[in-house]
């Protein structure tokens, strides 16, 4: 069996028709000469560069159970990818119980879209389907006590552990992507339709100028889970991104770590740039979340953003997002304490600590 990693709570699960079970990589590619930047950058993360591919071009990350590719093959899908996108994230990887051929041919037949790409542009060996924005959504069964996708066609590179704990990072905990406006319905009605994901949360987010709809599909296991995120606002950062990416894709990757603190120390000590979070945030969370029972002066030291449930305000989240990253791809730090959320919350706090700010400052 594959180690269950720590999650911090029971996850909600359901029928699993095709045996989902956690995200396996996510593949990454860049223009000609600068995929020095993925390079240095997952390294500030923490991650260890512990797979390289036997002929081509392509380096396996690695920290604990999260695995990040770095495709730099000039030729094929990847670099395809990069030349229309940028700095991107061309394709990630969701691992099934059951044999990836069968559950290729099983979602098929429900309308998965086929990748026309040479088999030759894989990073793995893994029947492929279309993702959003035309990424590319690899089917893994190569995993756990199965081996490893990577068997084969990679070599592990001399000296490296083969799970470098880094920062101490364990999981993909979500992957949240930007759509079109009208596109929502599509594709969540796709991710049911195919793994049969259901939709957990959907949020009504509204900025003082801007705003965005957001609809978190889950899968039946619980830990994969795909935000959909749209917007009406031509301004809105939904579409910011959609102009700067030239198209639909993952807006932002989150890691879940046991220790948020200690990682996003070790982090900021490699220059990781992460965004800031006024003051007068912090001023209200105990009033926010009564017996938080947090270290307040070590949370703002650190920008950490901090959440609850609404039902009982007890079961916690903690998270953090970087700077813009990967052309206008971020990540997020996150750490669950019983919270199956995604820290709404916190909108309507920034917001609010924000306008503290403004009122301070004469401006409202
Ligand atoms: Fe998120």
């Amino acid at each position: 069996m594959n180690a269950q990693p720590n999650l911090g709570m029971q996850v909600t699960t359901f029928e699993n028709p095709t045996g989902i079970d956690g995200f396996e990589f996510v593949e990454f590619a860049a223009p000609p000469g600068r995929a020095g930047e993925l390079h240095a950058l997952f390294e500030a993360m923490g991650f260890g560069a512990v797979l390289r591919h036997r002929s081509r071009p392509i380096t396996v990350y690695r920290q604990g159970e999260v695995n990040f590719l770095v495709n730099e093959d000039p030729q094929g899908f990847a670099a395809d990818f990069a030349a229309a996108h940028g700095p991107c994230a061309c394709g990630f990887a969701i691992r099934f119980r059951k044999p990836a051929a069968e559950v290729y041919q099983a979602v098929l037949a429900k309308g998965a879209e086929p990748v026309t790409a040479k088999p030759e542009s894989r990073a793995v060996d893994a029947p492929i389907i279309q993702g959003i924005g035309g990424c590319m959504l690899y089917l893994v069964d190569r995993y756990g006590e199965q081996g490893s996708v990577y068997e084969g066609d990679y070599l592990p590179l001399p000296g490296a552990a083969p799970h470098p704990p880094g920062f101490g990072l364990t999981f993909i905990d979500h992957l949240t992507h930007n759509l079109y406006l009208g596109h929502m319905g599509q594709w969540a009605d796709y991710y049911e339709r195919l793994f049969n994901f259901r939709e957990i949360r959907y949020f009504d987010i509204k900025g003082a100028k801007t705003g965005l709809v957001s609809k978190a599909m889950t899968a039946p296991d619980g830990i994969v889970r795909i935000p959909l995120n749209e917007s009406a606002d031509p301004k809105s950062q939904i579409n910011e991104y959609l102009d700067q990416y030239h198209g639909e894709g993952i807006q932002h990757i989150a890691c879940f770590t046991d220790d948020i603190y200690a990682t996003v120390e070790a982090m900021r000590a490699k220059g990781v740039a992460f965004l800031d979070t006024p003051e007068t945030y912090y001023e209200v969370i105990d009033q926010r979340i009564p017996g938080h029972g947090e270290d307040v002066p070590r949370l703002k030291k650190n920008k950490l953003l901090i959440d609850a449930d609404r039902e009982t305000g007890k079961k916690l989240l903690l998270q953090i997002f970087t700077q813009n990253a990967i052309g206008p791809i971020f990540f997020e730090i996150i750490q669950r304490k019983g919270n199956e959320g995604f820290g709404e919350g916190n909108f309507q706090a920034l917001f609010e600590s924000i306008e503290r700010d403004q009122m301070r400052r004469g401006v409202l």
